[in-house]
């Protein structure tokens, strides 16, 4: 062992003394007169892995804290899959690592691979090993095979970590429910049935129809468990400093391995707090921001995503309160905008979100998307537009329009949330649909995603404007969850022939297109963030400020648009996607035309 290794397992606090006296201060808070001794057993654990990391992980700790903006440059894409339904196994997916990288990838999301359940586990949102790779997927040294891999290419990790709840069978689990006291603590358990009553009534049901309730009755335990989402998913209680300590420790486990950042699964959840709905408490941000510390000492490079699918103002405070928590955080107010937008073919509501989505701060970035494998959420928006609007957007994408969406399952006074791939929302494949437009309105989509300022996410498929899978309805485990109507097989002879100029080729070459772009606004000196910049009712306008003139215009309606462009981008300019020159004075958009307009370099 070195002297610099030693001195690392000796002092974690010596090495970032702010980051350590943040810890202290967020585990003070959180768990009053046991802080000292969880301190002493967290910075234990920051010693240990500290002196286990890499080499390679330790430079690139080195390089992002040497350049602590590259969070905030443009075209760092991520891409987010099903391993299973993507490429079969992680090998599968080392193979296919030319394909993402073609597609200006530079950031992979699988969604879990970690060991879940057997049976049903929502996904593989129920894990029952944090420290095991699902076996149909591979294993622990293939995923570290795949970080490697990824590190030469320069591309990076992003893992889910199911934080808020594990499943039934976890090993926590099944001690608890063998009656261990330590481990039935690691759980919310009630064991007097009016006290569920109590809490339920400020609760809201995530799943209302396939898993009704916050809790659940289990036999072993003799005690009603909570379970916010499915009754196999038992939420940890995280005012037990063990439990903090434990889910640090799968952080730190695999951080080491190459994961360069987590998406933490239903961050807002964490914390409950009797007489709330239980979502967003300020624990729940002072326990991100306490990993964050902690991560600042043993793993620095490692970024947290929050996955927060919240209101807005619910989901700024995951950047951090009193100091710096998530890296990034989904932009789900502005991308559930920009559906409202297209079915009202207004763009009022995304000068909202935008204007709200500015006030993130300087250290974070928004993950911005345009379709993921959960649902969309129209309440999320409930602050910012009114009840008949929320309404109206719902029953549009429930199959009206153009669109070829469903319905999902909402709790009594909400609004059902959609789902359906972009593809089938735009109108894809919709018969009486034009079809050029549905294809422009998806390009439109993903060509704004791109021009913000933050990370932009592909959802697998998107690429080349695959559709629905209504195949879920004929398999019993999958066909009462809606929400496998957008989680396809991976098409590869759709890829195949894309590749070869046949069906997707367009929305395949616009893809690489964006990918190019947005990373070319980085040496375009093109930074900031998105400032609308209003335009009229149908044509989407932003700028992004903080660096050279950047405007970039995106009409929302089916019929072509004159819009006057304020000073200074009513000046001679190019459309950076097109290389097209746009002389100064009114602009004629066509219908769904999307131009990054910038001064000619
Ligand atoms: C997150 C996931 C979702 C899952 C839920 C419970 O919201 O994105 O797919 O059902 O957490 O883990």
């Amino acid at each position: 062992m070195t002297i610099a290794a030693d001195l690392r397992v000796a002092a974690p606090a010596s090495s970032n003394p702010s980051a350590h006296r943040i810890l202290e201060d967020r585990l003070t808070s959180l768990y009053g007169a046991v802080a000292p001794k969880l301190l002493a057993r967290v910075d234990r654990a920051l010693a240990q892995a500290a002196q286990a990391r890499p080499e390679p992980l330790r430079a690139l700790d080195a390089a992002r804290q040497s350049d602590p903006d590259w969070i905030s440059r443009s075209g760092e894409t991520v891409y987010t899959f099903y391993v299973d339904r993507f490429a079969g196994d992680l090998q599968g997916l080392i193979d296919h690592l030319d394909y993402l990288q073609g597609l200006g990838v530079r950031w992979l999301h699988p969604l879990p691979l970690l060991k879940a359940r057997e049976g049903e586990s929502d996904g593989g949102f129920a894990v029952q090993d944090y420290g095991a790779v699902e076996p149909a997927l591979g294993d622990m040294a293939t995923l570290e095979r795949l970080a490697a891999e990824l590190r030469a290419r320069d591309m990076g990790l992003l893992l889910d970590v199911v934080c808020n709840h594990t499943a039934r069978e976890h090993d926590w689990a099944v001690k608890a429910r063998a009656g261990d006291p330590h481990f039935r603590a690691y759980y919310r358990l009630v064991t007097d049935a009016s006290e569920v009553t109590r809490w339920e009534e400020d609760l809201v049901d995530v799943f209302p129809d396939t898993a009704p309730g916050n809790f659940t009755y289990d036999a072993d335990l003799k005690a009603w468990v909570w379970t916010t989402f499915y009754p196999f998913q038992w939420d940890l209680d995280y005012s037990n400093p063990d439990v903090f300590l434990e889910m640090l420790g799968i952080l730190l486990h695999l951080a080491n391995k190459g994961v360069q950042g987590f998406r933490l699964d239903s961050a807002p959840f964490l914390w409950k707090r009797a007489g709330t709905n239980s979502r967003n408490q300020p624990e729940t941000y002072a326990i991100v921001e306490a990993f964050r510390a902690a991560l600042e000492i043993a793993a620095p490079s490692v970024l947290l995503l929050a996955e927060a699918i919240e209101s807005l103002d619910d989901v700024l405070p995951f950047f951090g309160v009193s100091s710096a928590a998530c890296s990034l955080a989904y932009n789900n107010g502005v991308m559930t905008a920009l559906w409202a937008a297209l079915a009202d073919q207004d763009v009022g509501i995304v000068n909202r979100m935008l204007g709200a989505a500015a006030q993130r701060p300087d250290h974070g970035a928004w993950l911005n998307y345009v379709r993921c494998h959960d649902d969309l959420i129209w309440n999320a928006l409930a602050q910012y537009a009114s009840a008949d609007d929320l309404q109206r957007w719902s029953r549009f994408y429930d199959g009206g329009g153009f669109s070829d969406g469903r319905r999902f399952q909402t709790a009594p006074g909400g609004v059902p949330s959609t789902n359906g791939m972009a593809s089938a929302l735009v109108g894809i494949g919709k018969p009486g649909v034009d079809q050029a437009r549905a294809c422009a309105r998806l390009k439109l989509l993903y060509g704004v995603i791109h021009a913000l300022d933050g990370w932009p996410l592909i959802y697998m498929g998107d690429e080349l404007a695959m559709g629905n899978d209504v195949a879920f309805l004929d398999d019993p485990a999958r066909a009462k969850e809606g929400r496998w109507l957008h989680r396809p097989d991976m098409d590869w002879a759709l890829a195949a022939g894309a590749e070869a100029g046949g069906t997707g080729s367009d929305v395949l070459a616009t893809m690489r297109l964006y990918g190019r772009a947005a990373q070319a606004l980085n040496a375009a000196g093109v930074a900031g963030r998105a400032i609308p910049v209003h335009l009229g009712a149908g044509v989407l306008g932003f700028e992004r400020r903080g660096g050279q003139p950047f405007l970039c215009l995106a009409n929302f309606t089916e019929e072509a648009q004159t819009v006057t462009r304020p000073a200074p981008y009513d000046a001679p300019g190019r459309d950076r996607l097109t290389g097209r020159d746009i002389p100064s004075g009114p602009l004629t958009l066509a219908p769904y035309e999307l131009i990054w307009w910038s001064v000619v370099a």
